[in-house]
């Protein structure tokens, strides 16, 4: 939500930013803009209404603006409308403090009324011309430097931000960061900001994560970290693993479509992460017997990884016969959750950086339970506050709908579901080797689902004006059925509901009429024939409907399709059903001619409530 970067060195910085927020425009594409101090003299800013392409022209993809250090934003709307107006970066009212900023600040109202009476006067909607115009009032109230202002404003402000600041007089970038990502990248006498590793990778793999409440002075030598009081605070650079084209297309014409044939290898390499023989094994996270045995589990997460939670509590449930409840994140935070004794949290979160999942953390941790994480994204900050992490491997996703990273996160449910049946006694060795050869054929299963992806372009091409479709199913595929649904919404913005097979007549099917595109999902062999008569249902109500079953089953139901996905037990099902409905998702947004790796209105990474 809202890309940043900062670039200090000897090279000329506006091209470097530009790069670096190209790679962050999966974070919010409404608006973009740079601002570059030139040598010896002032801070230029130029900033476009739309992709960031138009301010790449308005540049000369950055020859126009001439300068060795500057700030860079790709903003995702939160106060005041998409306009170049409102476009980051911000100045204060004389110019001497520049801004760009990615969060929510929540007493702007408050810090601006007082600025108003101290004589500020405001040109945008935004938080963020509050916070230039508070720093540049304490700057010059106090004359003690740039640190000193940023930290009082920390000391004001509430909610959430990752700063980058330039002053007018002072060579230096200054950062701060509270509940928003932010990393600072270590080269040979040049530094790099970045909300995300992906934007850097190209120049450096050290990179200094900086701490929640922490501010920095980036120079071009050296970097020195303050905490809130002022105080240096002594930090290590970290070397990052990713490899630099795993953030490209890689000859495919979208990351979703990339993404969605990586599944294979993400499935495999996080198997392979916490396989040992036919065993479970997350001794490397120190995820041990006695950190995962609980009375309950309770699963905090948001979209796609809430439904990934969904899946793990029906298999975690089957296989442990323990209690597991999944809340949205964001209803959990507020609504006074009671958690028994000796319960695991469990968030899972592909950014790890989600507000509402990471504040559920926070409120579990405050209740005094254990949490455990389930993130891709290393050194996060969910991965950071969380009691242990157990990490996904899906490498950087781009793509604004996920795809790779849920099925990573499907297979650490299925993994954890398997160490808490052990641990409650309910599997054997013996069954679990069983289970554990059964994940294994997962990679080339999804292979070869994705081999026949031409039967859903076709399917898509046929459907591509449709405006309403319905998802139902019942236990895995109800989950399976959310997450579809999910994806054809959001990528080809298609009306879709996901319904639990059983709940459809007590309400819904009203709105079925002649011609309704209605998809059954049926893997679960217990409740097939109960799916089927409700689809059945739809369908003497004049729906077209589509089957989802596993190639060889009988299925007791008419339908207009039958597509099929290879055969795999029951509880892994939703690692294969999910696929072709990724797919169909993604086709039915090319037919429509939409932008399918950047949807209107979404950010990936919502770092705001
Ligand atoms: C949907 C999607 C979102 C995310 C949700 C949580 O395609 O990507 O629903 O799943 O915003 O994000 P993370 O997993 O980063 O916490």
């Amino acid at each position: 939500m809202c890309g940043i970067v900062g670039y200090i060195g000897k090279r000329q910085a506006a091209p470097i930013l530009l790069e670096g927020l190209k790679k962050l425009e999966y974070r919010g594409y409404d608006s973009a803009g740079l601002a570059v101090r030139a040598e010896g003299g002032g801070v230029s800013v130029v900033k476009t209404k739309g992709r960031l392409s138009r301010l790449c022209e308005e540049t000369a993809d950055g020859a126009r603006l001439a300068g060795t250090c500057g700030i860079g934003h790709t903003r995702w709307a939160t106060h005041g409308e998409p306009s170049e107006e409102n476009a980051h970066p911000h100045k204060c009212m004389d110019g001497s403090v520049t801004v760009v900023h990615n969060g929510i600040l929540e007493n702007y109202r408050e810090l601006r009324e007082k600025l108003t009476r101290k004589g500020y006067v405001f040109y945008s909607q935004t938080d963020t011309e509050v916070i230039a115009d508070l720093i540049d009032y304490y700057f010059k109230k106090y004359r003690s430097g740039p640190v000193d202002a940023i930290a009082r404003f920390m000391s004001r402000a509430r909610g959430s931000y990752a700063l980058a600041v330039l002053f007018s007089g002072y060579e230096d970038i200054y950062v701060a960061r509270k509940d928003s990502p932010m990393i600072i990248g270590a080269g040979r006498g040049e530094h790099f900001i970045a909300s995300d590793v992906p934007a850097i990778l190209k120049y450096t793999k050290r990179v200094f994560y900086i701490d929640n409440g922490e501010l920095a002075r980036v120079g071009r030598e050296d970097v020195a970290f303050f905490n809130i009081d002022r105080e240096p605070v002594e930090k290590q650079s970290v070397k990052v693993t990713l490899d630099e084209n795993a953030a490209e297309k890689g000859g495919y014409e979208h990351f979703m479509i990339k993404e969605i044939h990586e599944q294979p290898s993400t499935v495999e390499l996080t198997l392979n992460a916490y396989l040992s023989g036919g065993a479970v094994d997350f001794s490397e996270c120190n995820v041990d017997d006695g950190f995962l045995r609980a009375d309950a589990i309770v699963v905090v997460a948001c979209g796609s990884a809430y439904h990934a939670g969904m899946t793990l509590q029906y298999v975690a449930e089957r296989l442990a016969r323990i209690p597991v409840r999944v809340e949205l994140a964001s209803e959990f935070r507020y609504r006074d959750p009671i958690l028994a004794k000796n319960t695991l949290v469990v968030a899972i979160s592909q950014s790890g950086e989600t507000a509402d999942t990471l504040a559920a953390v926070r409120e579990a941790k405050a209740r005094g339970a254990r949490t455990l994480a389930v993130v891709n994204v290393r050194g996060s900050s969910i991965a950071r506050e969380a009691d242990r992490t157990l990490y996904t491997f899906a490498g950087p996703e781009i793509a604004v709908a996920t795809t790779k990273a849920y099925s990573a996160q499907l297979v650490a449910g299925y993994l954890l579901s398997l160490e808490w049946g052990r641990l409650a006694g309910r599997l054997t060795a013996a069954q679990i080797a069983e289970y554990v050869a059964e994940l294994r054929t997962l990679p080339q299963k999804i292979k070869d689902i994705l081999e026949h992806k031409e039967d859903i372009q076709k399917f898509a091409a046929e459907h591509a004006t449709a405006s309403d479709v319905f998802m139902i199913g019942r236990g895995v595929d109800y989950t399976v059925c959310l997450e579809g649904a999910l994806k054809l919404k959001e990528v080809s913005y298609i009306h879709t509901e996901a319904y639990a097979a059983g709940e459809l007549k007590h309400g819904t099917i009203s709105l079925i009429e002649e011609g309704t595109v209605v998809f059954g999902v049926m893997t679960q062999g217990g409740v097939l024939e109960k799916t089927a008569s409700n689809l059945e249902e739809t369908r003497s109500r004049g729906a077209y409907t589509v089957t989802l079953s596993f190639a060889g089953e009988k299925i007791a139901a008419d339908a207009e399709v039958a597509l099929t996905v290879p055969r795999t037990d029951e509880l892994f099902a939703a690692s294969l059903a999910v696929i072709p409905l990724q797919l169909l998702g993604y086709y039915m947004s090319l037919q429509r001619g939409l932008d399918v790796d950047k949807p209107r209105n979404l950010a990936k990474s919502v770092t705001v409530e």
